[in-house]
């Protein structure tokens, strides 16, 4: 498939989304965000992908949402403004949903609605050069969409710091409020997504999905004698599996699952 503003490679098990409109520092048009909905409902249900990687072409990973055309919107009757704001924030829900492990690769700028997208993936590695923020409030909207997602990686109190200031903060900082996992050196930064996407590989698909279910579903829940119950479910249902029962068998008889991909 040939997109305007993406482009989408694959190999054994992998796919590769790669924002690519760099002369406006991949900044995220409707257009582009249809494009982006269109990618991830054909790979989550592509079996040959088991993991995606996000990342951006040119010298920024995603400056945010466009602001022309966030201008042009806030021009239009409310139920049309609505409709729209609701597509970045259906978009961000998907990627939530996606069934398949998601790594960010982050350089450049990465502000805004590129925020969101890196918040929402399962994991995120960025670049030395990396340099992050929320400049919304800077031109008078808030990070609306994104907050659920960015609010469920960095928490509430660097929320209020990050999104009240809107000043930038670098891969460090990123680092330790929890939004990013591993920093890398500037040009190594796909080599290391692309490792630990092998690394991913080597897991059984069926429990990558199951684990991402995992989180969702626990993350916010009280710990109580009923939780204990549905997380026992949730591993007495995986491991009846045939994959289960294959990497089981492939562990006491020292060989590599057939699964494995990595
Ligand atoms: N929406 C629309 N266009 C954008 C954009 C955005 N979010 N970010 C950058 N662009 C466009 C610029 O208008 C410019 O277009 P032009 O060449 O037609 O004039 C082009 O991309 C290059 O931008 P420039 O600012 O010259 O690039 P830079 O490399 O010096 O700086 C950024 C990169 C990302 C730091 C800077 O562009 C920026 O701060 N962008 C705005 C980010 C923002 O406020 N996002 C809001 C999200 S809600």
């Amino acid at each position: 498939m040939n997109y305007q503003y993406l482009l989408v490679t694959r190999e054994k098990g992998l796919a590769i989304l790669t924002f690519n409109r760099p002369d406006k520092r991949n900044a995220m048009n409707g257009e582009m965000l249809k494009e982006i909905s269109q990618v991830l409902t054909v790979l989550a249900r592509d079996a040959d992908v088991n993991v995606l990687i996000i990342n951006g072409n040119g010298e920024h990973f995603c400056a945010g949402a466009d602001i022309s055309w966030m201008k042009t919107i806030g021009t239009l009757s409310p139920d049309e403004n609505q409709e729209d704001a609701e597509v970045l924030a259906n978009l961000l829900y998907q990627l939530y949903e996606f069934p398949k492990p998601t790594i960010a690769l982050a350089h450049g700028a990465v502000l805004g609605g590129g925020m969101g997208i890196v918040s929402v993936c399962d994991i995120a590695l960025a670049a030395k050069n990396a340099s992050f923020g929320f400049p919304e409030v800077k031109i008078g909207i808030a990070p609306s969409t994104i907050s659920p997602y960015v609010i469920a990686a960095i928490g509430a109190r660097a929320a209020h710091y990050y999104f009240l200031t809107g000043v930038r903060f670098d891969a460090q900082e990123a680092n330790r409020i929890g939004l990013i996992h591993q920093i890398t050196d500037d040009t190594a930064l796909y080599q290391t997504g692309h490792a630990l996407a092998k690394t991913l590989l080597q897991n059984g698909p069926n429990a990558l999905t199951a684990v991402k279910h995992l989180i969702h579903s626990v993350a916010s829940e009280k710990i109580t004698t009923d939780l204990g119950k549905k997380t026992a479910q949730h591993l007495a249902n995986l491991r009846k599996s045939p994959e289960a029962q294959e990497g089981l068998k492939a562990f006491l008889e020292k060989r590599a699952p057939a699964w494995n991909q990595g």
